[in-house]
């Protein structure tokens, strides 16, 4: 509907809507709500570990058991629903960690399903973690350039979506960014039975410098090369659209852009032209940014973060991964 020429007026008084907080609500378009939000976290091995992640005020890796506590207490804040990462013991060429059944993510997925049956365990299905070079697949023998071999990378991560099935995930999310992922992922899960597991596909994620701070949380920054061969180039738009619809072809339940604030573009037209659920996440720099110049003091750092959100929500996000989850949903518990 066109609404520019909507009365003969010589002056249109927008700012009627605007007097009050209570009109103001009446007439807001969109909003936040802690059902949206989905909490990133990091675990690893050991006991009582709660380890600072420097570049990221308020992120820490954790083990299982304090996890547990980080959990606990996301959910008193309202926030329903964990994006898993782990940080194997051990790293090495096939990425072995990723798949085992004692390894560090399927430990945590155990421990939180029998804990919080009620809590959405997502986890992230990638290799870069697991692989001794740090890239998201096999490299073959001897290449220095980061070429990452895509169809005998598909089968360790058709492996490992599995394993996180096992251990209980409720939805997995592969964020590796080889071409037919999504299709092996659900024809492995489907033969293994677990037909009901949705896969949230990181659909249009874009080899962008806002992932410098996760991975430091993540350790999984590749040891030589760089990730543009196979993550996309910022400056494609349509390119996304075809990324996504490639995706969603292949069996994708969740759609997901990243990163979120430099590409709301890019997640406007995913939604609007797929309609799906579709995810934003606000990847680690946006976060650190926010919490840096909020610590200066240049910034009510609370509030932008609040506005990003917003403007994700605007674009077309239905889910918000935010390392922001729990002050948020803390914020809007106040609200309410
Ligand atoms: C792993 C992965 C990355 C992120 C999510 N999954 C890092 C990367 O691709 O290098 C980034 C998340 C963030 O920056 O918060 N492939």
């Amino acid at each position: 509907m066109n609404t520019w020429f909507a009365g003969e007026f010589p002056v249109r008084r927008l700012r009627r809507l605007r007097q009050t907080e209570a009109l103001r609500r009446l007439v807001r378009e969109t909003r936040l709500s802690a059902e949206q939000l989905v909490l990133p976290l990091f675990v690893r091995h050991g006991r009582g570990v709660r380890q600072p992640v420097s570049s990221m005020p308020g992120v820490f890796q954790l083990s299982v058991d304090e996890l547990v506590k980080e959990v606990a207490t996301a959910q008193e804040a309202g926030v329903g629903a964990v994006l898993l990462f782990g940080l194997p013991a051990r790293k090495d060429a096939r990425a072995s960690e990723a798949y085992a059944a004692q390894g560090i993510v399927q430990k945590a997925v155990r421990e939180l399903k029998r804990t919080f049956p009620q809590l959405v365990v997502i986890t992230d299905v990638c290799l870069c973690e697991y692989m001794s070079h740090g890239h998201c697949g096999v490299v073959a023998q001897g290449d220095r350039t980061g070429r990452v071999l895509n169809d005998a990378t598909l089968k360790l991560l058709a492996k490992t979506a599995v394993s996180h099935a096992e251990a209980g995930a409720d939805m997995v999310a592969p964020s590796d960014m080889m071409d037919g992922r999504v299709r092996a992922i659900r024809e492995a899960l489907d033969e293994a039975g677990w037909v009901e597991t949705p896969i949230m596909a990181y659909a249009a994620k874009f080899a962008s410098a806002f992932y410098g701070p996760f991975r430091e949380a993540a350790e999984s920054a590749p040891g030589f090369g760089d990730r543009r061969s196979y993550q996309m180039d910022p400056a494609n738009g349509e390119e996304a659209l075809r990324e996504v619809a490639l995706d969603v072809a292949e069996g994708a339940d969740v759609v997901m852009v990243k990163p979120a604030l430099a590409y709301l573009d890019v997640l406007y037209r995913v939604k609007t032209t797929f309609g799906l659920p579709t995810a934003a996440y606000a990847v680690s720099a946006e976060y650190s940014m926010i919490q840096a110049a909020g610590a200066k003091g240049w910034i009510d750092a609370a509030a932008v973060q609040w506005e990003c959100l917003l403007a994700m929500r605007r674009a077309g996000a239905d889910i918000l991964i935010t390392y922001a989850a729990v002050e948020v949903a803390r914020r809007l518990q106040k609200t309410a």
